[in-house]
């Protein structure tokens, strides 16, 4: 993820920007800048790699200027290099940005109509240049940004400093966060409160479509129709080593909550975005076209990712799949094919049960793969290649942002085999990518039912046993929402195919049991409705999670619709694990249950 920073200052900035952009290289960066202004003009320095070699460029040409913006960047278009480093700046506008703009190609189209050419391979210049064209046009600062603003489409944090105004930054949030902090004559500005650490404690975390206008007295905070709205300004315990819970409060609800951001890093890991095709990074020791078999194992909620990558791998690379929980892998010591690819999931990377599974294959003269979270653990040590989820630290216990980030990478790696496979043709491939490339937008819109899954929660809590059911990728999904539920809110749940209802379960559905259906429109979704009728002929209540083409079909008998957003049935799994996400933490909450460390539980499942 990439760093934001910003000063409105009465000293000079340069330094301290750079110190604020130390406090966010736990992010993952490849390149950094800054711009100040300075005798009226926007001035920058940029370095690729590490920080110090950005503070080497300044040492030997010093920055002037008390106004400025500051990035760590995390590249997702465009190489890593200087050229593609921010601050990105036009003769009035300096530009920094976190996230992704899915419709850049054509803002650039539209500007090329106007002489306005880009000169790098980034999404952002084309923020910069929209700008600077505004104000051209005759707009204020404020009405530029506001009306540029309006047309980005993606998850995005921005900050703007303009060349006439240096007592002037303008900051906007879409989905990556962006916080506010309050000086004595200064104003500060941060991806999170530990870049603000050094300047402040007092801060306001802006909210998804919020922007501000930060002078060196003060924000004026607008939410996306323009009105002026206030945010609390709080407290931070943030010290400038520990991850924070930011304005939530639980990591697992802010965990919940950075997943337009995270989706976004992991995708630009795997996905070129200017080509849109899947380019994976890794050095792989086999080529997907010669693959036998594909058997996964993994435990927990990294065992439903691989679940759903069953249908993925088999559906778009025609690679058969075999899967089990590690647990039951290791000791069943299956027969494996030569020239076949075992893949480990594991957040942690230590999980005891998955890194036996992993022994044993390795003996079995499997290649090895893993998907984790921590590049370093012994799971990763011990594979031939190592798939990175790239999703930062993950503190709740129960997996969120991590199973979003397993499930990109996931769906990457399977593009990436149906394409060696001779599967897919480059447009299908096209069509798959650009699938995900909507992913961080399409999950900012599924947060934004909490407060009605709220309203639910609160009447789930009362229940004693919940049903969920799904059909195809959504099946898997069923079942973590399950295991979300009973893991945090101790609640019994389970995780059924819902073709599978009549055949046994059915048995339990009265009043008293809420039946919780996943069931996106997609090919299968008018047998899963059917299911529903099952239910609801037998006074079961459903809760619905669909889309407004799912909604159309609904019956009677359901007592909520959840609607996400319609996305490509390709990713529509990875969206439907919000709304299971929030469901069990709500519930969870209403519970009064320890939701960052339940009962029980470990973070990392390291002995057997
Ligand atoms: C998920 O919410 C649980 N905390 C648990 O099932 C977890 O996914 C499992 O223990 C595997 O952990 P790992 O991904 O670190 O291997």
């Amino acid at each position: 993820m990439c760093g934001i920073v910003g000063i409105v200052g009465n000293q000079p900035v340069a330094e301290r920007l750079v110190d604020a952009l130390k406090r966010l290289e736990y992010r993952g960066y490849d390149s950094a800048g800054v711009a100040t202004l300075a005798e009226g003009d926007i001035a920058r320095r940029r370095a690729e790699g590490k920080l110090g070699n950005l503070a080497q460029k300044l040492a030997a040409e010093p920055l002037a200027g008390t106004i400025g913006i500051g990035h760590t960047r995390w590249a997702t278009h465009g190489a890593p290099t200087e050229l593609n480093a921010h601050p990105h700046t036009t003769d009035r506008v300096g530009v920094v940005h976190n996230g992704i703009i899915e419709n850049y190609r054509d803002m650039l189209i539209d500007l090329a109509k106007d002489g306005y050419q880009p000169t790098t391979q980034t999404d952002t210049e084309a923020v910069a240049l929209w700008v600077s064209r505004e104000l051209a046009r005759g707009a204020q600062p404020e009405q530029a940004v506001s009306n540029t603003l309006k047309k980005l489409r993606g998850a995005f944090a921005l900050a703007f400093m303009f060349r006439d105004d240096e007592g002037l930054l303008i900051a906007a949030r879409h989905g990556a966060p962006l916080a506010i902090g309050y000086g004595n004559g200064e104003m500060y500005l941060g991806s999170d409160a530990m870049a603000l650490a050094p300047f402040t404690s007092r801060l306001s975390y802006l909210e998804d479509g919020d922007w501000a206008v930060i002078t060196h007295t003060g924000a004026t905070i607008r939410d996306a129709k323009d009105a002026i709205v206030e945010r609390d300004v709080q407290i931070s315990q943030t010290s400038a080593l520990m991850v924070d819970k930011g304005n939530h409060r639980h990591f697992m609800a802010k965990e919940i909550y950075e997943q337009p951001e995270t989706i976004g890093h992991t995708l630009s890991h795997y996905v070129d975005m200017g080509t849109e095709q899947v380019s994976v990074r890794e050095q792989m020791p086999f080529d997907f076209a010669d693959l036998s078999r594909l058997t996964i194992s993994a435990c927990g909620t990294a065992f439903l990712a691989g679940a759903v990558a069953k249908y993925w791998f088999e559906r778009y690379a025609r690679l058969p799949v075999d899967i089990d929980v590690a647990s039951e892998f290791r000791y069943r010591e299956p027969p494996l094919e030569k020239n076949g690819l075992s893949l480990f999931i594991s957040q942690s990377g230590e999980t005891a049960d998955t890194l036996a599974a992993l022994r044993y294959c390795a003996s079995q003269g499997q290649h090895v793969a893993s998907l984790v979270n921590t590049v370093e653990s012994t799971i990763a040590r011990e594979s031939h290649v190592v798939f990175p989820i790239l999703c930062g630290p993950e503190i709740g216990v129960a997996s969120t942002k991590a199973l979003t980030a397993q499930l990109t990478a996931l769906a990457s790696l399977a593009i990436a085999a149906g394409r060696a496979r001779g599967v897919l043709s480059a447009e299908q491939e096209t069509e798959l990518v650009r699938a995900l490339i909507s992913l961080p937008t399409a999950v900012s819109e599924a947060l934004g039912t909490e407060d009605q899954i709220m309203d639910i929660a609160k009447r789930l809590s009362k229940a004693k046993d919940v049903l969920y059911l799904g059909r195809g990728p959504m099946f898997p999904i069923a079942m973590e929402g399950a295991l979300k539920l009973k893991e945090i809110s101790y609640i019994h749940a389970e995780g059924y195919a819902a073709g599978e209802l009549k055949h046994g379960p059915i048995a339990l559905v009265d009043e008293a049991m809420p039946v919780i259906v996943v069931a996106p429109s997609d090919e299968l979704v008018d047998k899963t409705l059917s299911n529903m009728q099952e239910v609801a002929a037998r006074g079961g209540k459903i809760i619905l999670i669909t889309d407004p083409e799912g909604a159309q079909t609904v019956g009677q008998g359901v007592a909520d619709v959840i609607l996400i957003p319609h996305v490509s049935s390709f990713v529509a799994p990875i969206l439907a694990t919000i709304p299971v996400q929030l469901l069990a933490y709500h519930t969870a909450v209403f519970m009064g249950t320890d939701v960052d460390q339940p009962r029980n539980l470990a973070k990392s499942v390291t002995v057997e």
